[in-house]
């Protein structure tokens, strides 16, 4: 057995290790002890297939170790997967749990990844935040005792988000050792760090315990989710760059156009006021202003005329839509532009003939009244019958319709996490179904409309994890779209993903006509993929021909932005500035952003472009003005102003 004072890979519940546990299984014969023996081990191309589950793609350097172990009383057998990315330093691990007994055992906590570390010396990074306020960066010492980040939500769910990085303390953004940790889940999760009494380290990510336990007959398996970590001895921007690459290269879906559509989302300008006159006014201003497409928001279909009802009837609303989705979508078409339409498949409201139909469809604990959060409740997606009433659904309302994009949105967390479509033995794997359902239907809207991409949602970025971006694309960052708030919500979503998954659109249309201000919210919102949510039908001449500027540039350089390197320059949780670029491999393109918080005293600041050649030459195509890469190392000087929308961005190219 594995003693407290040696480094483990994957221990057991009372087994004599005396820390964290990575699982813990009741027994057929009532207790709860595992002790894991190694068994074996084999390297393998190529990885195993987390069916059901979300995993990360592999290509021809994809190899596998597998470690297996067994407890010789209870004859589980436990599969521990070590998946190496070594072009990108990142190593995925997952389990597999396997009763080769006679009887009948319950899993009740199951973590993906244990690493043991020598040492304690190490800050943690994680972001924690709520809804308008997600992904806030925080960084605090390690202590003796255990600290956590977890999901109780159901969701991933802003509260915290599953990706961690341990930093040694002197570690800067491009100096020290930094582990970097997440989770390719998007249900409840827990990030579990415990340093002991020998100076110790134990990170665990895996499923966690709360609301989770699986029944496993005799000869059953149990899959976990994947979790991946990685290394960096070059500082936290190295540890992210190693996770933005991983992320485009094996977790992300191809994209079904060339360059990802600029849309206007009506949302924040006309909520669910919306009708088939309007939203062709939508089309006609959009293909003027040089936008690609139309997203078409909540309240097409059922009684949907505000929050209260409609959810679960997806059939378009013949009040809105006279001549149906289908000859609306065709003129949208017409326009010469694409179509995007939302969703909510996991939720319904109380009003909807749905609910009146299937009351037992909605997560529920027997004989207690059910918890409405916007007006709202969760349908049970481990049902089969949920997964099979959707499917249908969606099959006749989008039935020979070009749409383009999918908008899924999921607007509460669960609660009173209970199945009328299970024994009471089981209820403790609702949760678990549930996600395994949501994964099934994201699963088939990919097969079912494979010309279409998808963004996903959840009351803003509420679930913004890397089990999500394997279905769509990108993820709406936030319903906070005011810039000021929006320069740290980006800064704390790009420590773990990619510019390419963050969806970010300028809004306010009455600041959006000062062009001091849209210039701003733009410069904000080039920070990932653009978009747009304005009253455009009414907007002046001045702000189209603006907007239509805007997107020529983002187009320009949109390759450097979703898929160039991302280097951090400036903090906005340490600093009143947030600054950063993207480059090419070569660095024969670099984008360099500044932007400034809050209004304070002019002063000068020094951006330095550390990796550039010092004898090459560069233009900045905005301004024309060259530049040496010695005079990009040593700084570009930027002003602050007494201002509350102070940008800046230069777009170098290098001539020689
Ligand atoms: C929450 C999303 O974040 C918004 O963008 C919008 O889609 C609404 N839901 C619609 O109900």
């Amino acid at each position: 057995y594995l003693p407290d004072y040696c480094l483990g890979e994957y221990n057991g519940f009372d087994s004599g290790d005396y820390r964290a546990y990575s699982l813990k299984i009741k027994n057929g014969n009532g207790d709860s002890c595992t002790v894991l023996k190694y068994q074996s081990y084999r390297i393998f191309k190529g990885r195993l297939e987390l069916v059901g589950l979300p995993n990360a793609d592999i290509d021809d350097n994809t190899e596998t170790l597998e470690l297996t172990l067994f407890d010789e009383v209870t004859d589980i057998c436990v599969k521990l997967y070590y998946t190496v990315y070594s072009e990108d330093d990142v190593i995925s691990r997952y389990v597999t749990i396997t009763n080769n007994g006679k009887e009948k055992a319950t899993i009740e906590k199951c973590m993906s990844l244990m690493l043991d570390l020598p040492d304690c010396n190490y800050d943690m990074i994680s972001l924690y935040g709520g809804t308008q306020n997600e992904r806030k960066y925080q960084r605090v010492p390690l202590h003796h005792g255990s600290q956590s980040i977890f999901s109780r939500r159901g969701f991933s769910s802003p509260h915290f988000n599953p990706f961690i990085a341990l930093c040694e303390k002197d570690a800067t953004q491009t100096k020290g050792n930094v582990y970097g940790f997440n989770f390719v889940f998007s249900g409840n999760f827990l990030d579990e760090v415990e340093v002991d009494q020998h100076n110790f380290t134990r990170v665990q990510i895996g499923l966690g315990s709360d609301n989770f336990s699986w029944g496993l007959n005799s000869n059953e398996t149990f899959v976990s989710p994947e979790a991946v970590m990685t290394f960096s001895s070059c500082g936290i921007d190295r540890m992210t760059r190693n996770f933005h690459r991983f992320t485009r290269k094996y977790i992300l879906p191809a994209e079904p156009f060339e360059t990802r559509p600029v849309v206007i989302n009506p949302w924040e300008a006309v909520r669910f006021d919306i009708d088939e006159k309007l939203m062709l006014e939508f089309a006609k201003s959009a293909k003027e202003t040089g936008i690609d497409m139309l997203v078409m928001d909540d309240g097409w279909f059922g009684e949907r005329n505000s929050s209260f009802a409609g959810l679960g009837d997806w059939f378009v609303n013949k009040d809105k839509f006279k001549n149906g989705l289908k000859s609306f979508v065709l003129k949208v078409k017409e326009y010469g532009i694409k179509f995007g339409i939302w969703i909510e498949p996991e939720m319904i409201n109380e009003d909807s003939n749905l609910f009146r139909a299937h009351p037992e469809w909605c997560l529920r604990c027997k004989d207690r009244e059910m918890m409405e959060s916007r007006n709202q409740l969760v349908l049970d997606m481990g049902n089969p019958d949920v997964l099979k009433y959707l499917k249908e659904t969606f099959t006749e309302t989008f039935k020979d319709i070009p749409i383009d994009y999918f908008k899924w949105d999921a607007n509460r967390h669960s609660s009173q996490v209970g199945s009328m479509n299970l024994p009471k033995e089981q209820q403790g794997e609702t949760a678990h179904r549930y996600m395994l359902g949501v994964y099934d239907l994201l699963d088939w809207f990919r097969r079912q409309y494979p010309n279409a991409m998808m963004e996903t949602c959840s009351s803003g970025g509420g679930r913004y994890d890397l089990g999500m971006m394997k279905y769509g694309s990108m993820i709406w960052t936030s319903d906070n779209t005011e810039p000021h708030s929006r320069i740290k919500i980006q800064y704390g979503s790009m420590i773990a993903y990619p510019a390419a998954t963050m969806s970010c659109h300028v809004t306010e249309h009455t600041e959006c006509e000062d062009p001091k201000k849209l210039n701003y919210r733009w410069q904000v919102a080039m920070g990932g993929a653009l978009g747009y949510e304005l009253l455009l039908p009414k907007a002046s001449k001045t702000l189209k021909e603006n907007i239509k500027q805007q997107i020529k540039i983002y187009h320009n350089y949109e390759d450097l932005i979703l898929r160039g390197d991302y280097y951090s320059l400036l903090n906005p949780f340490e600093t009143n500035y947030s600054a950063y670029y993207f480059a090419d491999e070569g660095y024969e393109r670099i984008l360099l952003t500044f932007l400034q918080v809050d209004a304070e005293k002019p002063k000068e600041i020094l951006l330095k472009v550390p990796e550039t050649e010092e004898n090459a030459k560069y233009i900045d195509e905005f301004s024309g003005i060259e530049y040496s890469g010695k005079n990009l190392c040593d700084g570009i000087s930027v002003m602050t102003e007494d201002s509350d929308c102070n940008s800046k961005m230069w777009a170098f190219k290098k001539i020689i």
